[in-house]
């Protein structure tokens, strides 16, 4: 089989479809980079002395890890010199990150979770990166406002999961395509051309742990899956939670599944933030004919109020994301 690599793929959408600019298409490549860093310091493992905690905090209050640092720095170097960005944001800047004026600046707006899943990194399991593109405004600062746009306004999204193997999964809007890290040439090459998610599942992801403080549709929707085949689904359902969401999409992507991290009691905003996890992970979970709500809302038609905002999050199998969409709204 002929081999295509992510540079191939973005050339040829470039030439062919118009729909990447040549811009675009070089961001795209600076961020696919600098995942090949990070996945290369997170391989080093105890060896690299890249594990365990930096000492610090970020802007939610949340412990740094050595790998939460590094990872953000690597994507922030490559990304001011890269040239295409008006300004980026991180999950570890409390502020977006100005261009300095040394180098080019350029008409993207770059927001990242640099490593998510960060409860992973020192029990050697999967972990990775997640980013979003938007196009800056014309005219304006590339202040905090100009970021705050719905995730129906991404140009791009992708993640990369440094698992096992390292994988990239990215959408421009054209779909969702895969692709895998062949180390020997260095090259993101594409390993599923056309990622497409089933309507239906019999798998769920969730953190059983807050269950006392769901909300009561959560509840029902997660009890008739737990009663199984005598139950109202008339079927049995299988449990998987790796705690490292991009993990968690991508065991979807590849097999099929809901995932949730709703609000509840004690996350009364939500745990994720919409930003840079569900915005990007919705558009390529729509991107592959699934589908993404807060319970109530399509999570890309949200307005964001803030650079750090939590939402709830449900998304994956259409059928089983509308299910428990309709649940939310029986309830109120
Ligand atoms: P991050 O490491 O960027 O803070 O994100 C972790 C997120 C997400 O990846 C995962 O789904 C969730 O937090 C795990 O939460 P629990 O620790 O509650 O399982
Ligand atoms: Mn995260
Ligand atoms: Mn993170």
């Amino acid at each position: 089989m002929k081999k295509i690599t992510l540079t191939q793929y973005l050339i040829e959408l470039q030439r062919n479809k118009g729909c990447v600019s040549a811009e675009l298409r070089l961001l795209i490549e600076v961020v696919a980079r600098a995942c090949k860093r990070i996945s290369h310091e997170v391989s080093k493992g105890a060896l690299g002395g890249v594990l365990g905690g930096a000492g610090t905090e970020n802007i939610q209050g949340e412990a740094q890890k050595k790998l939460d640092v590094i990872a953000n720095e690597v994507l922030v170097e490559a990304n001011e010199w890269g040239g295409h960005l008006a300004a980026l944001a991180s999950e570890e800047m409390e502020h977006p990150h100005q261009i300095p004026s040394r180098y080019p600046r350029g008409e993207f707006l770059l927001l990242m979770d640099p490593l998510d899943g960060s409860s992973n990194i020192d029990v050697n399991v999967s972990i990775g990166t997640i980013f979003s593109v938007l196009r800056c405004p014309e005219g304006v600062e590339a202040n905090e406002q100009a970021f705050l746009q719905p995730g129906s306004a991404q140009v791009a999204a992708g993640f990369a999961v440094y698992g096992p193997s390292t994988v990239l999964v990215l959408t421009v809007g054209r779909g969702v395509v895969e692709f895998t890290l062949d180390r020997e040439l260095g090259s993101f090459i594409m390993t599923e051309a056309n990622v497409t998610l089933s309507a239906d599942t019999q798998e769920f992801a969730i953190n059983m742990s807050n269950m006392r403080n769901w909300e009561s549709p959560i509840k029902r929707y997660i009890d008739e899956c737990l009663a199984g085949k005598t139950g109202p689904r008339g079927k049995d359902f299988n449990m998987r939670w790796v705690a490292s969401m991009v993990a968690d999409v991508f065991r979807i992507m590849a097999r099929g599944g809901i995932f949730m991290y709703p609000k509840d009691s004690k996350h009364t905003a939500g745990r994720l933030r919409l930003m840079y996890e569900a915005n990007p992970m919705a558009f390529i979970v729509e991107q592959a004919g699934g589908a993404a709500t807060d319970g109530y809302r399509r999570i890309l038609d949200i307005q964001p109020v803030a650079l750090h905002e939590r939402v709830g999050v449900i998304l994956g199998a259409k059928a089983e994301v509308e299910r428990v969409t309709r649940y939310h709204h029986e309830a109120r």
